[in-house]
């Protein structure tokens, strides 16, 4: 990750310029005359005028006195109607025209220094990459922003408002490297020891292995670990940033917010075993998981003051002499039994006991759950939006609101007792699949039947998690959805 410093404005004498210029707007005047008005001149005949997403590069600008090596114009659109969302994506589009220069410096003090400190973000979330595996790429190959200056009049406050900024995204970096890991490396033991590693922010950690999931019942998730040669664990992390009077063992304490993931490090899609194009994309079938684990670092990292708890349950799915059979009937930790009609519909499995523990544990004030449940999901809305179900309307419109406020957006989807009757099992309390139409409702009703009363939503991610194009703030790869979502929804209603 680049160093990002914030200073007064002064022109730069060499590396890269990033001028952030709003709609109808010229070029800051200090740089421009420098250039004799070279830079102006330039942006007019590539008729740039600071539309949101525009940008123009200006390769060696002759700006004397200095070594400027290239201008990155980026447009900002209307001025007043520059959003964070906004000003991160203007960073971020910057950061993708950097090429291999070393040092950035950008010219942001047009911009609040809240806004300044988004734009700094952006470029953060886009530069990152996913280098553990190369080892033959030269370094004259590799990208090597090191550091990025950011120009501001208000550098204490710019300062102030980017600190929580950068754990939010060191959240989101750790989401992006857990989903991009390969499956040989990051089994389920293995993701509970980078969980772990969230001790040194001083979230509290425990890991559940095979002995005290099965002391817990957890039949439905156990079923689904027995194919394989890797153990299954349950994770549980507890954030308490209530502070000491409101904090938790307190008469008055608030329950904490709980967030779940469905953390199935590969699903090859056991006996009911899927065909072999694609099937590599399965190893991010933890991703509701990498982004619980990369929120509880969000949380943590910027000090949240809430009290949180985040549940992840890790299995493997695989067909073996030891797997469970299409038919087999699983006792869940709830005491209800499920027919397992498709071995392929594990996410379901593994989440019936992961909530049914967590609200009978915390009672929390909440749940939220995170997967990559269905395929139809993607079918019924494709990669732009999650899909949101829930049985309270004041938790879908504030979690849908917090999505478009940071991109990751969500379209609501529908609950119903009709659904529900598309489970019906002739042997047992239900199956676990209910057929081709609604495949995406179906499967979040059946996890509805392990949310006893509590306040609950789940967000089926499948299409959302991974992604095979760059957006601004999100280089192609693992996306991290719902890190960013989510600590903007604890941030905006949950924390006071
Ligand atoms: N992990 C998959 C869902 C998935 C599919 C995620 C494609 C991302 C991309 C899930 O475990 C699964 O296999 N679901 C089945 C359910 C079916 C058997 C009812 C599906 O969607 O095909
Ligand atoms: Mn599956
Ligand atoms: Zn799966």
């Amino acid at each position: 990750m680049p160093d990002f410093a914030f200073a007064k404005p002064a022109l730069p004498k060499a590396g890269a310029l990033v001028l952030l210029i709003a709609e109808g707007e010229a070029p800051w005047a200090a740089a421009d005359s420098a250039s004799g008005g070279g830079i102006a001149r330039a942006l007019k005949a590539a008729e740039f005028t600071g539309k949101k997403g525009q940008s123009c590069t200006i390769l060696a600008p002759a700006m004397p006195g200095g070594t400027v090596s290239r201008v990155v114009a980026v447009g900002l659109g209307k001025t007043g109607e520059l959003t964070r969302l906004g000003a991160e994506e203007a960073g971020g589009t910057a950061a993708a025209l950097l090429a291999r220069e070393p040092h950035a410096t950008v010219a942001a003090q047009g911009l609040t220094p809240g806004l300044a400190a988004a734009a700094a973000t952006g470029m953060a979330l886009r530069a990152w990459r996913f280098d553990r595996y190369r080892t033959t790429e030269k370094d004259s190959e590799k990208p090597r922003l090191a550091k990025v200056t950011m120009l501001t009049e208000d550098v204490a406050a710019a300062r102030a408002a980017h600190t929580p900024m950068a754990a939010v995204a060191d959240g989101v970096f750790l989401t992006r490297e857990l989903v991009a890991e390969p499956p040989n490396v990051l089994n389920p033991a293995e993701l509970a020891e980078r969980c772990r590693r969230l001790e040194a922010l001083g979230v509290k950690v425990e890991i559940f292995g095979p002995k005290e999931l099965k002391k817990l019942g957890f039949g439905a998730l156990l079923g689904v670990a027995q194919g394989s040669a890797n153990e299954p664990r349950m994770v549980v992390m507890h954030w308490n940033g209530a502070g000491a009077r409101a904090g938790r063992g307190h008469k008055d304490a608030p329950a904490p917010l709980a967030f779940i993931g469905k953390g199935v490090t590969f699903d090859s899609g056991g006996i009911s075993i899927k065909p072999a194009a694609g099937m590599e994309d399965m190893k991010w079938d933890m991703g509701g998981a990498g982004t619980v684990v990369g929120l509880m670092a969000a949380l943590a990292g910027r000090r949240a003051k809430v009290d949180a708890v985040g549940l992840v349950g890790l299995v493997e799915n695989m067909p073996s002499g030891t797997a469970q059979r299409p038919s087999d009937v699983v006792r869940t930790a709830s005491g209800q039994t499920v027919e397992v009609i498709n071995t392929d519909a594990e996410g379901r499995l593994v989440l019936a006991d992961v909530i049914w523990y967590c609200q009978n544990r915390f009672a929390p004030r909440f749940m939220i759950d995170l997967a990559t449940l269905t395929g139809a999901i993607i079918v019924a809305l494709g990669h732009d939006y999650a899909g949101i179900f829930s049985n309270d309307d004041t938790l879908a419109k504030q979690i849908q609101d917090a999505g478009e406020a940071t991109g990751e957006k969500l379209w609501r989807m529908p609950l119903a007792e009709t659904y529900d009757k598309q489970l019906k099992s002739d042997i047992a309390d239900m199956k676990n699949v209910g057929g081709r139409p609604g495949g995406a409702i179906t499967a979040a009703q059946f996890i509805q039947r392990f949310v006893n009363g509590k306040t609950w939503a789940h967000l089926d991610i499948a299409g959302t998690a991974w992604s095979s194009k760059d957006a601004p703030c999100v280089p192609k790869g693992a996306t991290a959805f719902g890190v960013r979502l989510l600590d903007r929804l604890v941030a905006d209603h949950y924390e006071k």
